[in-house]
């Protein structure tokens, strides 16, 4: 049986990829499958935390006893966030749009002869906005890259004010998006680093989840 080491402490997940209009047929979306997310919420409610998990509907069942809050924007991502902001653990595990378009249109896009542009403006950057206006939460950031993963998840770490990242080659088809599977390398604000082989996102989480809590959230 699991021993349930997250009593009584509040975790907030975000999980999956965003999804941002471009008219009522079209959307901009990434790779994520969600199940990192989902496998670290399932995880933490395991150990007895009290869970809230922020996504789009990615067609994963919530685990048992998590509070769901449906998405579908970069932008609603945040403001849910936001509106949650009193947790033990925040863990950012969603894949958010770095952009978006400028304008969402009502009526279906007519085709047109020749290119068409759309302009994409920046999102929110959620983690970013976390780190600025945390108390004593224990921020988990993570990084999806697909070359120079030590150096770029380091910048992440310093730039959002976050206490670990959790990187991840998103360039290795095994692992990363969609796949069940996951390696990931944690690097904590300390300096340490901690290295997790390839298993199944739930082993993954539950490795997280006792790295962070080794680490002592405040
Ligand atoms: O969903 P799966 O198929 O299981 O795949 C899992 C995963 C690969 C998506 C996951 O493990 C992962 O790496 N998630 C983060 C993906 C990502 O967007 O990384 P990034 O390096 O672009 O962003 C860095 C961090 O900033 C992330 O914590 C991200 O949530 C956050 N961010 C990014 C942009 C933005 N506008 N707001 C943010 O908060």
């Amino acid at each position: 049986s699991i021993e349930k080491d997250l009593t009584g402490k509040k975790v907030l997940i975000t999980a999956g990829p965003t999804i941002e209009t471009i008219d009522p047929v079209r959307y901009l979306t990434n790779r994520s499958s969600g199940k990192m997310g989902y496998s670290l919420a399932e995880a933490a409610s395991l150990r007895g935390a009290d869970v809230t998990l922020i996504s789009t509907d990615v067609g994963l069942a919530v685990p048992n006893g998590v509070r769901h809050i449906k998405i579908e924007s970069a932008q609603d991502m945040f403001e849910a966030v936001k509106n949650n902001m009193e947790q033990d653990i925040i863990i950012k595990a969603a894949a958010v749009a770095d952009y978006t378009p400028v304008e969402t249109y009502d009526q279906k896009l007519k085709k047109q002869d020749g290119d068409l542009t759309i302009t994409l403006k920046r999102t929110q950057d959620i983690l970013k906005y976390i780190g600025e206006h945390k108390a004593s939460q224990f921020v988990v950031g993570f990084a999806a890259e697909t070359e120079h993963v030590e150096k770029y998840a380091r910048g992440k770490l310093i730039k959002k004010n976050a206490d670990v990242i959790v990187a991840n080659n998103v360039g290795d088809k095994s692992i990363g998006f969609k796949s069940n599977d996951n390696a990931v390398t944690m690097y904590f604000k300390d300096g340490t680093q901690v290295d997790i082989p390839k298993q199944s996102k739930l082993n993954i989480a539950h490795e997280i989840l006792s790295h962070v809590k080794e680490k002592g959230f405040k």
